[in-house]
């Protein structure tokens, strides 16, 4: 299903000299034995997910769908990449599915946020709050807004109904303002942290909402759970392309650019940034995780990756079958000269541009290539996927030494802020 094809690399890696630390990770991440162990439930977490909080998603998700036209996602970093990511993939961007999706609580901008807000205010929407730790700043703001806007239009006793909370098992603001006001809440376990949710309720729940099968990506995903748990690194390609983004790391390359062919992928990319950005970026180490969609970043970043400073390798997630395609018609007159390609579908088109970029970057340009291809995107794909990045960041972040699983630098800002707005304690 998915193809790790390493042919397009320049340099040639030295795989052998990675084969015993390779496996040495694999155990210290199965026997749970490693920094950061207790944030390691995602790994086995398409097999031991709790059966009858997803049969409560998909009971409420049809609710949803039956009785709102929108709903507002709102939550900021893990609580909200991956579920944007999924939906776009899955739906595209001008889709026509009865729900709209709506995500809010991941900025502090006043124009966003009063836009939003303007425009639920005639609309009959949801809330599916997302926070595991109950106290994020911009997700607390945007959901006392919306909180009150649905408030004045329903009530108070009828807008409990139509708020979701997904958050810690016990503890957390969030978690006892559920309790209070009896939303009904879906759990993210307490050892999965937000940027390795998106297999979890974070994600599934919103993605269930917009129509998608999440029992089939959880499936996908379970495919994945089995096919990487092998330590071989001549069998494992999960672990293969771990050990290339080391190497590049290793042999100076500091930035890896997520390439996506379609601009409904472009927040599979977003996510990726989150999930090796936020694993890999400490004690400063790791690559700066970038992106580009081609072929229209190639007339903006392409004249960098092609000539400039050599500094990135590029691994491209190429779908194979597109949801959708598009002949070019004919022209009599052919006055724009595209006749030579009439007739021809516009996914030829854009694979002949995949091939074709490819081959300059790697062969004029030099660089590095990892080409990711998939037959097709569908819900069991898209959670196979998911499962083998995360599996490949923890084994990466692994390699360079570092803990996968924690965010000590994004509290920096949060305390700077919090001490010029004045709160309590800072
Ligand atoms: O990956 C992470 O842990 C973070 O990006 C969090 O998801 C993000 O900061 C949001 O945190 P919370 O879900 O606690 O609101």
């Amino acid at each position: 299903m998915l193809n790790v094809n390493l042919n397009h690399l320049v340099d040639k890696v030295d795989f052998k000299s990675y084969e015993c630390k390779v496996k040495s990770i694999h155990q210290g991440i199965h026997k749970k034995s490693m920094v950061g162990n207790d944030f390691l439930g995602w790994l086995d977490y398409p097999k031991t997910y709790d059966k009858e909080e997803l049969s409560l998603m998909l009971k409420k998700a049809k609710y949803v769908r039956d009785n709102f036209e929108t709903l507002v996602v709102c939550g900021i970093g893990g609580s909200y990449l991956g579920a944007l990511a999924s939906i776009n993939a899955l739906r595209g961007i001008y889709h026509n599915d009865k729900l709209e999706i709506i995500f809010l609580g991941n900025t502090f901008s006043p124009t966003y946020i009063a836009q939003v807000l303007k425009c639920l205010e005639h609309k009959k929407f949801a809330i599916n709050v997302i926070s595991k730790s109950g106290t994020t700043t911009e997700t607390s703001i945007s959901f006392r807004l919306l909180k009150q806007l649905l408030i004045k239009k329903v009530g108070k006793k009828n807008a409990s109904k139509m708020i979701f909370a997904t958050t810690d098992k016990k503890n957390g603001a969030l978690k006892q303002e559920s309790i209070k006001e009896g939303y009904t809440t879906f759990t993210l376990p307490s050892d999965i942290g937000g940027r390795y949710s998106v297999l979890s309720p974070v994600g599934l729940f919103p993605i269930a909402c917009a129509g998608i099968d999440i029992k089939k990506m959880l499936e996908g995903a379970k495919k994945a759970m089995e096919e990487f748990n092998n330590p071989d690194l001549k069998k494992n390609k999960c672990y293969r392309y771990a050990v290339v983004r080391d190497y590049m790391y290793r042999h100076k390359k500091s930035s890896e650019m997520f390439v996506t062919y379609e601009p409904h992928l472009k927040e599979i990319a977003e996510w990726l940034k989150q999930l090796f950005g936020e694993s890999e970026g400490k004690e400063h180490k790791g690559l700066l995780p970038t992106s580009a969609t081609f072929s229209t970043d190639l007339h903006s970043l392409g004249q960098f990756i092609q000539d400039g400073s050599p500094v990135l390798f590029e691994t491209l997630l190429f779908i194979k079958k597109p949801m959708l395609d598009v002949v070019i018609p004919t022209d009599k007159e052919d006055l724009d000269g595209l006749n030579y390609i009439k007739g021809k579908k516009l996914s030829y088109v854009n694979e002949k541009a995949y091939l074709g970029t490819l081959e300059a970057h790697q062969k004029d340009g030099k660089v590095n290539n990892v080409v990711l291809e998939l037959d097709e995107l569908t819900p069991y794909s898209l959670g196979y996927l998911f499962y083998f990045f995360m599996k490949v960041c923890a084994m990466s972040a692994y390699l360079l030494k570092v803990n996968p699983f924690n965010q000590p630098g994004v509290e920096i800002y949060k305390k700077n802020m919090f001490h010029l707005l004045g709160k309590k304690g800072y």
